[in-house]
């Protein structure tokens, strides 16, 4: 028999609802293949040939096999400069205002929520590098998160496959990059300088957020598009409580927050301005 060969409506329906208790995700019936392919490889190394067995074990053993469910549910697709005008907007246009608004606090909060394996939040860093010279006398901070505990590792070493550069700007990834000790032929290595501006941090969207503060600009890219819409308004709602009147909110190119949060304001392609955030007392 091949393995995985019974994830009928009932199997299926009883991870899927798993999945969307744990992480928000949310699979409808077109996603039977999808789910079967990033199971096959779990109920291998459990030496399961069967969905059924795979659901009894998960039934008596959820909470150390969730991380590992979720793991491999999670689409981490990612890369640098992902989506650019995000990155050319806040170069052009939010860096030079808050050069003049915040003068005095020289603060500045960004988040990258649903950071996957982190182009996006190191991206972040080299974009306030290269339009903030004065930076290094400012207090600014990026934090990364995700659910995801496997790619936060890849994350936080930073390291990746040269292919994932090679469309960039070669006088940037110069700059900004370094060979890999380890893997020099291979792989390159984000400089120490960008690394020790982003500070990663494992969060689940339908849990505790533990963060304080208020954030200027949050990038919430192609994560919601998971979730229903029940669970996008949530999760908007909790974002306006992490941010002031004026704050912006980029989304990926292909989510929208038609009708379903009054707190934001559309600006741009896939770009959001908070008019008037809830101000959690933080
Ligand atoms: C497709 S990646 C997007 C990466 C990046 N933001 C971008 O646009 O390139 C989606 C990420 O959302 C994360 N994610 C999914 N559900 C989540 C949840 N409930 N809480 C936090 N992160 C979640 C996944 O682990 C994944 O790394």
């Amino acid at each position: 028999m091949d393995i995985g060969v019974d994830l009928n409506p009932k199997n299926f329906n009883f991870i899927a609802t798993r999945v969307y208790d744990s992480c928000g995700v949310n699979l409808d019936e077109s996603k039977v293949e999808m789910l079967r392919s990033r199971l096959i490889p779990r109920l291998r190394e459990l030496g399961f040939m069967t969905f059924k067995e795979y659901i009894c074990f998960l039934e008596n053993n959820y909470d150390d096999e969730e991380f590992k469910l979720v793991n491999s549910i999670t689409t981490n697709f990612t890369s640098f400069f992902r989506e650019k005008h995000h990155f050319d907007y806040m170069q052009e246009v939010l860096i030079p205002q808050w050069l003049k608004e915040k003068k005095d606090s020289k603060t500045i909060k960004i988040w990258s929520a649903g950071c996957s394996s982190g182009e996006e939040p190191y991206t972040i860093a080299m974009s306030l590098l290269n339009a903030m010279p004065q930076l290094e006398y400012w207090d600014v901070k990026i934090l990364a998160t995700d659910i995801d505990t496997n790619i936060l590792n890849m994350a936080k070493k930073g390291e990746y496959n040269k292919e994932k550069v090679e469309d960039l700007d070669k006088a940037l990834v110069k700059h900004w990059f370094k060979p890999s000790e380890t893997k020099p032929d291979t792989h390159i290595q984000v400089s120490p300088k960008i690394q020790k501006m982003v500070h990663f941090r494992h969060l689940n969207f339908m849990h505790d957020w533990p963060m304080k503060g208020q954030f200027d600009l949050i990038f919430c890219r192609n994560v919601i598009i998971y979730f229903d819409k029940e669970t996008q308004a949530r999760i908007m709602k909790r974002f306006s409580e992490y941010q002031s009147s004026g704050a912006h909110l980029f989304i990926g190119h292909s989510e929208s927050l038609h009708q379903m949060s009054e707190t934001y304001k559309l600006i741009g392609k896939a770009m959001y301005q908070c008019v008037g955030g809830t101000h959690a007392k933080h």
